[in-house]
């Protein structure tokens, strides 16, 4: 599927998707995995993948919206993935601005507020200018929050955190007596925004790479072997409907 396929279309929305608004997860976070084994199982270079990844994005952003979910957070580019090969890593970070310059309009008129978590300061220029560009034009938004993790790391994240609340110690800004969950949750990139409700892996791993590890301390999880090229609508509909199933109990007793 091509990058410039039409991103709303209202009309075939009322018609194709039933949803309930209650028990909806109001933030959704998502691992995308799978678009290298995607494009190998196709004798396609692994940017095609990528590629077709960011179509799947277009899809999944239009469900959220419909589905009435509040935050979506994609993970995008790990502080691990420096490790693949540079071309791979350009044509990735290459991706936000390819995909913004055509999707922007549309997300404006929808109403989405774009936020990027992460180390921004080590993307190239392009790549955060674009992001920065988006974050700019949509900051009075008030409809989904789409949180794209770009050289994000949850580790790098709660260190950073860490340093920077020493310090605020130090110069008398916080007392460590009174310091308190909620407050360390404001130093983190993530500040301000509810904790994710659903996590969605694609890809078939059943690990966190990093992502969100404070966060996700008490989301569902949903993992599926379909490769993130190949997620639909449907199955993004169906997680949602497996995540109604579950019974959050944060530890106590169901009366
Ligand atoms: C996820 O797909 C996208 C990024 C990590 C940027 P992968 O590129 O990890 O795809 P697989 O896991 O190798 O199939
Ligand atoms: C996680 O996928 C990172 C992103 C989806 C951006 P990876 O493909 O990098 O994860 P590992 O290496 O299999 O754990
Ligand atoms: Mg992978």
């Amino acid at each position: 599927m091509s990058m410039k396929v039409p991103f709303f279309n209202n009309t075939q929305l009322e018609e194709s998707f039933h949803y309930r608004e209650d028990d909806t997860p109001d933030h959704v976070a998502i691992i995308m995995d799978g678009n290298g084994r995607w494009a190998e199982k196709r004798d396609m270079p692994r940017a095609a993948g990528h590629k077709e990844g960011v179509s799947t994005i277009v899809k999944i952003v239009k469900t959220a919206i419909k589905s009435k979910v509040k935050v979506l957070t994609i993970y995008a580019f790990s502080t691990e993935n420096w490790k693949r090969p540079k071309h791979e890593i350009d044509f990735i970070l290459k991706l936000p601005k390819e995909f913004l310059s055509i999707y922007l309009p549309e997300l404006i008129s929808q109403n989405v507020r774009i936020e990027a978590i992460g180390d921004m300061n080590n993307l190239p220029f392009y790549t955060r200018e674009a992001i920065q560009h988006a974050i700019n034009r949509t900051r009075d938004n008030d409809g989904l929050q789409l949180n794209f993790a770009l050289n994000y790391g949850s580790r790098h994240e709660i260190l950073n955190a860490t340093k920077e609340l020493i310090r605020d110690i130090n110069n008398g800004k916080v007392s460590l007596d009174e310091l308190d969950e909620q407050q360390f949750s404001g130093y983190l990139y993530t500040a301000g925004v509810k904790d994710p409700d659903l996590l969605i892996r694609t890809g078939g791993e059943k690990r966190l790479s990093n992502f969100l590890l404070w966060q996700l301390a008490y989301t569902e999880f949903w993992f599926t072997d379909v490769l993130w090229p190949d997620f639909s609508e449907k199955e993004f509909l169906h997680a949602l409907e497996k995540y109604r199933e579950r019974e959050r109990r944060y530890g106590g007793i169901l009366k």
